[in-house]
């Protein structure tokens, strides 16, 4: 059984999907802090299957306590989700996110610990590089220093992780995300950014369905192609495909290092101008939008170098930008008709 904390959560979601296809039974631990229940009905009218769902704050030691201990020695590997994301959120409260974030995975690595558990995978991010110096990035590029409290927090779950594998029965493996966007093609689970979209394709989803007047493209002036910034955007399907190639090899008897990382990207970088013009050819929808300025904190261009996981994880994303866009449509059109 594999335990995932923030299972209803955008990614979680649609990792917990592909394990339950393939044949695992799902353990769900989530707060709902940024998440709906019915995200279990959705799940189940996929796969057929119903996880198993606690309501828990995993930054609550006594609750992780109280259901591990009901959870018991079946649990045979953690892939954790659960923490706070908003870049922005995270420069006025970093108390919170330091708190939330590094405070959850020490008390879930706690439990690996108590309970045994050897397999574990965790959610990091491409924002642990900073402004890389050269692109595409490698897993041996050099970590800078992160540009927001939460890019921080990864990459000091990281370093604690890597530090408990190196004293204790686990295997762990990090998986750093680039820019996850799309849906799932059933339309039934996808991005459900609580109040204003701070990220690009929900942000374009929404300005296309009408809720948005216009989208704003934060600067236009940076050192790209066309002026505005560069970023490698991952359909979120192959990017929780990822995530059971990574248990697999978790299982598996292949040599291995107690601890590895993986960049989990496509290895092509897209500008804002690219994505907006891709979401108009894919969907014939127009997309409003006038130039604004830099956001602060953004980096100019990042994209991956995703070689070893391609070897290592026998991983390869398949889908294009234009199904990651064209899914996020439909994802936004049957959200928005289901909410009435
Ligand atoms: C992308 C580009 C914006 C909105 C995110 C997450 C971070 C990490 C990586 C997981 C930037 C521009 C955006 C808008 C715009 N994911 N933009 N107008 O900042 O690369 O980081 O993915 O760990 O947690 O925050 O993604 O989608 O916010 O921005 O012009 O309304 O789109 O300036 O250049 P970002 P994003």
């Amino acid at each position: 059984m594999v335990v995932v904390t923030g299972g209803t959560g955008y990614i979680g979601s649609h990792t917990v999907v592909e394990l339950i296809n393939n044949g695992y039974e799902v353990v769900i631990l989530d707060n709902l802090s940024n998440s709906h229940l019915d995200v279990l009905d959705s799940i189940e009218e996929i796969t057929s299957k119903r996880p198993t769902f606690f309501q828990v704050d995993v930054d609550d030691r006594n609750q992780l306590n109280t259901v591990f201990a009901e959870l018991g020695t079946s649990v045979e590997a953690i892939i954790h989700f659960a923490a706070k994301k908003a870049v922005g959120e995270s420069v006025q409260e970093p108390l919170m996110y330091y708190r939330n974030n590094v405070g959850s995975l020490v008390n879930i690595l706690e439990q690996t610990q108590k309970h045994g558990i050897s397999k574990f995978v965790f959610s990091s991010s491409c924002t642990v590089y900073g402004q890389p110096d050269v692109c595409p990035v490698t897993e041996s590029t050099q970590r800078k220093e992160a540009e927001s409290p939460y890019g921080n927090t990864k990459t000091i779950c990281e370093d604690i992780i890597r530090d408990c594998c190196k004293v204790q029965e686990l295997t762990a493996i990090s998986l750093r995300y680039f820019n996850p966007i799309g849906a799932h093609s059933s339309g039934k689970i996808g991005e459900l950014p609580v109040g204003t979209p701070n990220n690009l394709v929900p942000y374009v989803t929404q300005t296309a369905a009408g809720i948005r007047e216009s989208l704003t493209i934060h600067g236009n002036d940076y050192p790209t192609l066309d002026g505005t910034c560069v970023r490698d955007y991952i359909h979120v399907v192959d990017l929780a495909k990822a995530h059971l190639q990574a248990l697999k090899r978790l299982e598996g008897s292949l040599p291995k290092s107690k601890y590895e990382v993986y960049n989990i990207g496509t290895g092509d970088g897209k500008s804002v101008l690219q994505v907006v013009d891709a979401f108009i050819a894919a969907t014939g929808i127009n997309v409003p939008y006038k130039i604004g300025q830099r956001r602060g904190g953004d980096i100019t261009e990042i994209f991956a170098d995703t070689t070893l996981a391609n070897q290592a994880l026998n991983w390869k994303a398949e889908l294009s930008l234009e199904d990651a866009l064209s899914s996020s449509w439909n994802w936004e059109k049957n959200y928005r008709s289901r909410k009435g």
